[in-house]
């Protein structure tokens, strides 16, 4: 794709780069491409080598360790940017988690421990870093946009992935409550639904070869997704192109959510 300078101007941060699979990487290029500024950041140490390689790709200056469960981290995260930008205009949100033993089996397993970490990491992190960055957000002149990354098993009923399934519910709700609570200061909240693309957490769920199959079978247009798609996806939701959406679950899954068989 070539640029159409669809976010020239825009300043925005993104949590959930680990590698350069990462949809997160993908809308990473995606917004860079439009022209937007971008801050990433890392979950731990363990990823420093490979943000460190990735983010002068972008030309991303402001790269910070967050671990999202963590108030003070987000605190930290959003007064950096407030120091360095003074606003936002928009915020992405690619983080998800389960234990692997979560994700095989039988649903009815579910540990109580097992379930409150997807919960948290996956759906309760998306309110929390809104709530934190909401001043920021609601600074950016042409109103902001708050993108989350969710799935189909929230919807229906995926085989193994299970306790995310639950967490992705929690977490397309949160989208429609955050998008009525921020609407009035112009801030829109949205999420993609990704179709099966093979990244690190993708890996981490019981048969998920199987599902490439089935959805490259069943879907529509007869073939997976690729990462880029969500990327340029993103970029239109981050768009003033975007400006009448909000509390909207965008499929970017060559249309296998429509198919009943
Ligand atoms: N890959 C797919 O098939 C697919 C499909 C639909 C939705 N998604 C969603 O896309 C998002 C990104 O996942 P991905 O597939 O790109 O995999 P990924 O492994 O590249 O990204 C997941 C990210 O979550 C981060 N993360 C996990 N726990 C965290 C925590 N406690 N604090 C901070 N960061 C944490 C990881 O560091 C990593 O960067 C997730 O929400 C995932 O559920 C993925």
């Amino acid at each position: 794709m070539s640029t159409s300078g669809l976010l020239k101007g825009k300043r925005g941060i993104i949590f959930g780069v680990a590698n350069k699979r990462s949809l997160a990487w993908a809308i990473a290029q995606a917004a860079h491409r439009e022209g937007a500024e971008i801050a990433l950041t890392y979950q731990n140490e363990r990823l420093l080598e490979n943000i460190n390689e990735l983010a002068p790709e972008i030309g991303a200056k402001l790269v910070l360790p967050c671990e999202a469960t963590e108030e003070k981290d987000l605190i930290r995260v959003f007064e950096a940017v407030d120091r360095e930008w003074g606003r936002l205009d928009f915020l992405v949100h690619a983080i998800a988690f389960a234990k692997k033993e979560e994700l095989e089996g039988e649903y009815l397993k579910a540990t109580a421990d097992g379930f409150q970490l997807a919960m948290n990491v996956s759906a309760y992190t998306l309110t929390a870093m809104t709530r934190i960055a909401r001043p920021l957000l609601a600074k950016a002149e042409k109103g902001s946009s708050v993108v989350a990354l969710t799935y189909l098993g929230g919807e229906k009923v995926m085989p193994g992935y299970n306790v995310m399934g639950v967490a992705k519910a929690a977490l397309d709700m949160s989208v429609r409550y955050l998008a009525n609570d921020l609407g009035a200061q112009n801030i829109r909240v949205n999420a993609i639904s990704a179709g099966p693309v093979n990244t690190l957490a993708a890996r981490g769920i019981h048969g998920f070869s199987e599902m490439l199959k089935h959805v490259r079978d069943k879907a529509p247009l007869k073939r997976n997704i690729e990462a880029q798609e969500v990327g340029d996806a993103a970029a239109f939701l981050l768009s003033d192109y975007a400006r009448g959406v909000t509390g909207e679950i965008l499929h970017v899954d060559a249309g296998y959510n429509t198919i009943a068989w």
